[in-house]
């Protein structure tokens, strides 16, 4: 049983690892006959947004997906107009996410990304690797089974053993625990390749709500559900009640 004095995180009430599948972008831009990228700077307004409720709430780790490894299929246009959106993004919002105490990471496959978009996604990285209060992770040209086929091949390159703890460490989201609470937004009922490994027993909540309409009010409805679900982790409900595991941690 949780003591009265442990944490909403401790006590399963609230996520210590909040992942987003940030998606209906372009349905929102579309709607109101908007190029599809107008959708997409919206979606860097909402996450602004999202960054602010998870610090205000004590939510320590963030996770979104910002282009998937199948991204590239989209027309020419609105992949570079995504690149361009991502560099203007970072100049204008890392110095106030660095005032806030925000740690970024960007996980995802680099070797795909021009030099001008990963000198950008490093100096983010170096710039605010001194903060903690919220680690941020923007999975930028990321996709589940890249991250899978990553790490088996370092494990296998360094002759390490294959095991559920060396592959989690070798995975681009080491540094974090597992994700508590995954959020779709987009009304969409698929993963499309997001955390594969990592959201073994992760809560999922999907929306309908397109992702630009995404605010706090929203999140707080998503962990109000997340609050109610019974996480048992292979266990009986009985067994549960006796022994809550600690959330953001892996179980093994
Ligand atoms: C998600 O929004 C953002 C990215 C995939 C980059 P979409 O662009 O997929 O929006 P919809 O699903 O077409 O509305
Ligand atoms: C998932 O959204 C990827 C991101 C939000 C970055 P998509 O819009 O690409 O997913 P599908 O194609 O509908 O599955
Ligand atoms: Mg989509």
């Amino acid at each position: 049983m949780a003591s009265p004095t442990s944490s909403p995180i401790e006590q399963g009430k609230l996520p210590g690892h909040v992942a987003i599948v940030m998606d209906g972008n372009g349905r929102w831009a579309q709607k109101r006959w908007l190029p599809r990228v107008a959708g997409h700077k919206q979606g860097v307004e909402s996450l602004r947004g999202i960054v602010k409720a998870c610090i205000e709430r004590g939510v320590p780790v963030l996770s979104v997906f910002a282009f998937s490894s199948e991204n590239w299929n989209r027309p020419a246009e609105e992949v570079s107009g995504l690149m361009d959106l991502l560099v203007m993004a970072l100049s204008r919002e890392v110095p106030s996410l660095e005032k806030s105490g925000v740690r970024l990471h960007f996980p995802g496959d680099r070797s795909g990304l021009s030099p001008r978009v990963v000198q950008g996604l490093e100096a983010a990285e170096r710039g605010t690797a001194h903060n903690s209060k919220l680690i941020l992770n923007v999975c930028f040209n990321y996709g589940g089974r890249w991250d899978v086929v990553q790490a088996a091949r370092r494990l296998a390159e360094q002759g390490v053993e294959i095991t559920e703890e060396s592959l989690s460490q070798a995975t681009a989201l080491s540094h974090v625990g597992d994700p508590d609470l995954l959020i779709r937004t987009g009304g969409e009922l698929r993963i499309s390749n997001f955390l594969l490994w990592q959201s073994a027993y992760t809560e999922l909540v999907f929306t309908e709500c397109l992702w630009p309409d995404f605010d706090a009010a929203e999140l707080d409805r998503a962990f109000g559900e997340f609050a109610r679900r019974d996480r048992r982790f292979g266990r009986t409900a009985e067994q549960q009640a006796d022994a809550q595991p600690a959330a953001g941690k892996r179980h093994a």
